[in-house]
């Protein structure tokens, strides 16, 4: 059977690491395009060079043409500005509008079938461009964020009880931004709710510290911004298409009713599979979890319909 083809849009700091971990999880082959000369070709040649030593049966291909990427399975879209010290996610909206709104109309162009991943920020915003852009079927377009941060939930409670990640189950919903909800209620240490084991003290800064996370290592890194637990959830998220494993992940995916919210698109439970998102789970909320998702998606429906002007502005 011939290998997956993975396009990755953007061979920055987070294409580069998915590419490196697609090979690492042998899952296909992968096609990087960058808008900067050399960039993917560059990083393309670096990660074959490491496959004699790694055993890597995949091959990485730089390019700036969208020709090579025809037929993908999946693409990973990370092209993109990084958020800057100071900058919040939505300072970037306009940016990555306009690039994401380019390089997905040509990658789907290219690949009718596949199923696209997004990553750049504003995540999920840039996820309704590119469903819009592409004019995929909506479960074919699916957001990067809610398996990132839940990542970033399960480790600083992890730390805090001094107990392995892989027994805590918890998912962070709602949009990519400061309005995140990491749902306490959600939250089970080996199926024991997390607040019979936390103070409530502890468990709030936790939560806090999860909606700054990645501001958090902007802050440290000075340039740039997180991109192994990214690149690392993303992949995360192509796995589970490419082997139509249903899993069920936090997700940004179009609404259209699910939830109380409709025409945003917002973090939710899904089931992942091969054609995307193919469910959209709706488990019930404590109520505080609930007010919570319903702030963070009144922060994005006007962004929304930004987005629906500026769409209209290209046509
Ligand atoms: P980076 O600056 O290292 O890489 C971005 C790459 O995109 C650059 O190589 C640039 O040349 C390329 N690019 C720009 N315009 C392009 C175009 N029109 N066509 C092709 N390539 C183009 O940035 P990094 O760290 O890789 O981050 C990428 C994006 O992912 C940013 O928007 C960042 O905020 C976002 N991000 C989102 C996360 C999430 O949880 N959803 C987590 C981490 C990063
Ligand atoms: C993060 O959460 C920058 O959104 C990116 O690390």
């Amino acid at each position: 059977m011939p290998r997956k083809k993975i396009t990755v849009i953007g061979a920055g700091n987070v294409g580069a690491a998915v590419a490196q971990q697609i090979l690492a999880q042998h899952l296909g082959d992968v096609v990087m395009v960058d808008i900067a000369e050399g960039m993917a070709k560059g990083k393309a040649l670096d990660l074959n060079q490491s496959a004699p030593i790694l055993g890597y049966q995949g091959r990485v291909e730089g390019t700036q043409k969208y020709e090579e990427t025809i037929d993908s399975d999946v693409i990973v879209v990370t092209s993109g500005s990084p958020r800057k010290p100071g900058m919040s996610r939505d300072d970037l909206l306009r940016i990555n509008f306009d690039i994401v709104h380019t390089v997905v109309g040509h990658a789907a162009a290219a690949s009718p079938e596949a199923v696209m991943i997004l990553i750049t920020n504003p995540l999920d915003l840039m996820t309704y461009t590119a469903l819009k852009t592409s004019k995929y079927n909506t479960g074919r377009v699916v957001g990067m964020a809610g398996v990132l941060d839940s990542a970033r939930y399960r480790f600083f409670l992890s730390a805090a009880l001094s107990i392995s990640p892989h027994v805590i189950e918890a998912m962070v919903l709602g949009g990519h931004g400061d309005d995140m909800v990491p749902c306490a209620g959600l939250t089970r240490v080996g199926g024991a709710p997390v607040e019979s084991l936390l103070p409530a003290e502890t468990l709030s800064a936790i939560i806090q510290r999860t909606r700054d996370g990645g501001g958090e290592i902007v802050k440290l890194l000075q340039s740039g911004s997180a991109y192994y637990a990214p690149a690392a959830s993303a992949v995360r998220m192509v796995s589970a298409v490419l082997n139509d494993e249903k899993a069920l992940l936090p997700c940004a995916t179009l609404l259209q009713g699910e939830y109380g919210f409709r025409d945003i698109v917002l973090g939710v439970p899904v089931v992942l599979g091969a054609q995307g998102v193919e469910r959209i789970l709706e488990i019930p909320l404590k109520e505080q979890d609930r007010a919570a998702l319903s702030k963070s998606a009144a922060a994005l429906e006007p962004l929304c319909r930004q987005i629906d002007q500026w769409l209209r502005e290209k046509e």
